[in-house]
């Protein structure tokens, strides 16, 4: 199918939808919400632990938003984009849905704006943490992240802690290229040296070629970046090739220690200094309150992407509830500007560029009553998406 007869068929759908539906009938029917993850495939954790935060948000409201039923749909695309972009254009014109949300990978998300942009429905990127993904279309807003957030964090800390050379690891797609681009940009404004860049393939990486090189290299440390779900086995990598052991420290954004597999990553993970927005040792009453709810439900630790899942939702929430129902840009307008206290600290999804402000912790992972967490000990306040250019 052609791309304009695509956008033409999907615009006549959805006026025959709204059109036949009577505005009483409207009222007493649930608000329908689409929200697609990768509950199978690599990235699998992402959309079990997305889940599971919006359960969570379903026990504590009964599922209403102004006394309306909420109906939550969740879709499988497997990990693959293609998949997520046919199920957000079901979701939309079957469905109806109100708001789209979700979006464990990047490349999932940028498949789905040009549908968000068309249909006129907000997309909510729960997971997600390309910079530029807002900017696909003026429907996206998130509530995870973005990865200049946490790489301008950790090189604004190296440097003064020691840390004058580096070698960078990142996943080689969007979010590896945002991570290792503001990683080295701030880092060098430093005064720190940049002396070798490496990447792995998002699919199936295979750690040990790029580990060796790490080791001839011998930096000061190594700064890295993998999605969720990567990190344990890279530890494991790390340690087998006796980095540590050389001498050679371990500096991270926090997807490398993800609270879905810091507690089974052993004592290599130790002293680890990472930078990210959520731990769940974050120590307010909110986050305790959170973690111990998520965990009676769940029965495992949230991590950052139940949080973005979790607060998603009441995001989406909040904005219906001004809109007494209504999605499209009256929906996209009400949750613009919007702020509240989530389990990592209070956020605000800024107005103009509809991206996350937030706080990004300095963490290192020390155990407590034997288990691993992310103990917070330093903090940029409310800091913005350093990639927007806006
Ligand atoms: C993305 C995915 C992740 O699992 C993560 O931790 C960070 C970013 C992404 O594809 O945008």
């Amino acid at each position: 199918m052609t791309h304009r007869r695509h956008v033409l068929q999907l615009a006549a759908a959805l006026a025959l939808g709204a059109a036949m539906l009577p505005a009483a009938q409207a009222q007493s029917e649930p608000i329908k919400i689409g929200v697609i993850l990768p509950m199978t495939g690599q990235q699998a954790s992402t959309g079990k632990q997305i889940e599971g935060g919006i359960k969570l948000w379903q026990q504590q409201t009964g599922g209403k938003i102004g006394g309306r039923k909420v109906e939550v749909i969740i879709k499988d695309d497997g990990t693959v984009p293609d998949q997520t972009r046919r199920l957000a254009q079901e979701l939309v014109v079957n469905d109806k849905v109100v708001a789209l949300a979700g979006f464990g990978i990047t490349p999932s998300a940028l498949a789905t704006a040009p549908i968000a942009t068309q249909s006129k429905t907000p997309m909510v990127v729960m997971a997600a943490a390309t910079s530029a993904i807002t900017e696909a279309s003026p429907f996206v807003t998130r509530t995870s992240f973005t990865l200049p957030q946490a790489a301008v964090a950790i090189a604004e800390w190296a440097p003064k802690n020691g840390i004058k050379k580096v070698v960078t690891l990142v996943a080689d797609y969007g979010p590896g290229n945002d991570a290792e681009k503001f990683f080295a940009d701030r880092f060098k404004l430093n005064g720190g040296q940049v002396l070798e860049q490496l990447r792995t393939p998002l699919r199936s990486p295979d750690f040990a070629p790029v580990l060796q090189k790490v080791r001839d290299t011998k930096p000061d440390a190594l700064f890295v970046f993998l999605p969720s779900g990567q990190g344990a086995q890279f530890m494991k990598q790390f340690a087998e090739r006796g980095l540590d052991k050389a001498g050679i420290r371990l500096i991270a954004t926090g997807d490398v220690t993800d609270d879905d597999q810091l507690a089974d990553m052993g004592d290599v993970a130790l002293g680890v200094v990472n930078s990210h927005h959520y731990s769940a040792a974050h120590p307010s009453p909110a986050n305790k309150k959170f973690v111990a709810e998520f965990e009676a439900l769940n029965k495992f630790r949230p991590n950052f992407m139940a949080v973005g899942g979790y607060d998603g939702m009441r995001l989406i929430a909040k904005g219906l509830e001004q809109t007494k129902g209504a999605g499209g840009q009256a929906l996209m307008d009400a949750m613009k500007g919007q702020t509240f206290e989530s389990p990592r600290g209070n956020i605000l999804i800024d107005a103009q560029t509809r991206d996350i402000v937030q706080d990004m912790y300095i963490r290192k992972v020390e155990k407590k009553d034997g288990q691993l967490w992310n103990i917070e000990f330093d903090v940029i306040k409310q800091m913005k998406d350093p990639g927007k250019s806006k």
